[in-house]
């Protein structure tokens, strides 16, 4: 198949329109990644997004909408969703209802709730707008992959296994959605995103926990509140090590493990702070973006570990944010691809004496 990468024109919508009414798939932008959409309410167009992207079967989808009234036929509402909708829709806040009989299983993978957004990106609404259907769409890269935040990425990913690639430049968040859950009792955050917990509880003015697998692995026997967290995801070739402690240690400590696996012939490279770049100038340093601002470090991540594999980096040693706002959507994402291996900066400076 041929895999055909257009601008935004009105030509390209009609195209994507006529696309996904016949059941196939079509890569769009959205402010957060870039999606893989088909019609939510066509089984075997659903089935064909798995396929492409080597996905398993048992991780369910995201459903895109761009009118609040398309709900009613998809879901019921319960009773917090309203004004979360009201404060964060359109934008990266994906809710899980319980659905209704018109969504198939193969979407939600069989559980009775359907994650439900309502994208913000221009072009994910004209698509949206432009076919009028629900439209089932995980991130646009293979599975295990770093999600697409260029129509470029996705290109990497798809080229032949999709037909069309809606291309609407860089993504603006650069990390998938929020996923929040209001169906089992207190509102639970199973992945952080650009709507923060802080955000989350001013609007509803009560606690909302956080999902312990989103800072550490899965325990054994532990189940996966959302299934997505069962798998290895964003993980670049090489094995990547996060550095934490004091700022000091932190330079001294990424220092010494990128000399020492230099010095073993490994291909090795420091992530560190913009900030940092120059002290770190002889570690192959690469910027995670400045350390006062978590919106660019997010923005620019998957970015960068896409990079790594390009340059074929074996070992990574990483910098690391304070788990807060958006920093804990950013550490989440750090986190899995570090496998959650953290060491402290005090440890490595003992274990390597200079
Ligand atoms: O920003 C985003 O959310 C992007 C763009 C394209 O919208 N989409 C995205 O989809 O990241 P995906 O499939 O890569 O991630 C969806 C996550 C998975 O971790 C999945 O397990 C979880 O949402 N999820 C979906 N439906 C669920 C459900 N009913 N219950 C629990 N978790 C669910
Ligand atoms: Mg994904």
């Amino acid at each position: 198949m041929k895999t055909e990468v257009l601008q935004p024109t009105p030509q390209a919508l009609a195209r994507s329109a006529e696309i996904l009414s016949a059941g196939g798939l079509v890569a769009f932008p959205t402010e957060t990644v870039y999606g893989l959409g088909a019609n939510a309410l066509n089984r075997d167009a659903v089935l064909s997004i798995f396929a492409a992207k080597g996905r398993p079967a048992d991780n369910p989808l995201i459903v895109h909408i761009q009118d609040r009234a398309q709900l009613k036929d998809l879901c019921e509402i319960p009773e917090l969703a309203p004004d979360l909708m009201a404060a964060f829709w359109p934008g990266p806040l994906t809710i899980l209802f319980p659905k209704k009989e018109i969504i198939p299983s193969e979407v939600t993978a069989g559980l009775s709730t359907v994650a439900i957004r309502m994208p913000s990106h221009p072009l994910a609404v004209a698509m949206l707008r432009s076919c009028g259907l629900p439209i089932a769409a995980p991130s646009a890269n293979r599975s295990g992959r770093p999600s697409p935040t260029l129509a470029a990425h996705v290109l990497e990913d798809m080229d032949g296994r999709i037909p069309l690639i809606l291309d609407g430049g860089p993504c603006d968040v650069g990390l998938e959605s929020t996923v929040l859950d209001l169906c089992h009792g207190q509102p639970c955050i199973l992945r952080p995103g650009g709507v923060t917990k802080e955000m989350l509880e001013a609007v509803l003015g009560m606690e909302v926990t956080v999902a312990g697998s989103v800072l550490r692995p899965l325990r054994p026997n532990e189940k996966a509140l959302s299934p997505g967290m069962r798998y290895k995801h964003y993980a670049p070739n090489g094995s990547v090590t996060l550095v934490e402690g004091e700022e000091a240690d932190v330079l001294s400590a990424l220092r010494r493990l990128y000399q020492s696996s230099a010095s073993s012939q490994e291909r090795a490279c420091v992530l560190c702070f913009s900030e940092h770049m120059d002290d770190l100038f002889d570690c192959h340093p690469h910027s995670l973006g400045s350390k006062s601002d978590h919106a660019q470090v997010a923005h620019r991540l998957f970015h960068i570990l896409r990079q790594l594999d390009q340059e074929g980096m074996e070992r990574i040693f990483s910098e690391v944010l304070p788990p807060e706002g958006v920093g804990l959507a950013v550490m989440n994402r750090l986190g899995r691809a570090a496998g959650f291996h953290t060491v402290s900066a005090k440890q490595v400076l003992a274990d390597h004496p200079i």
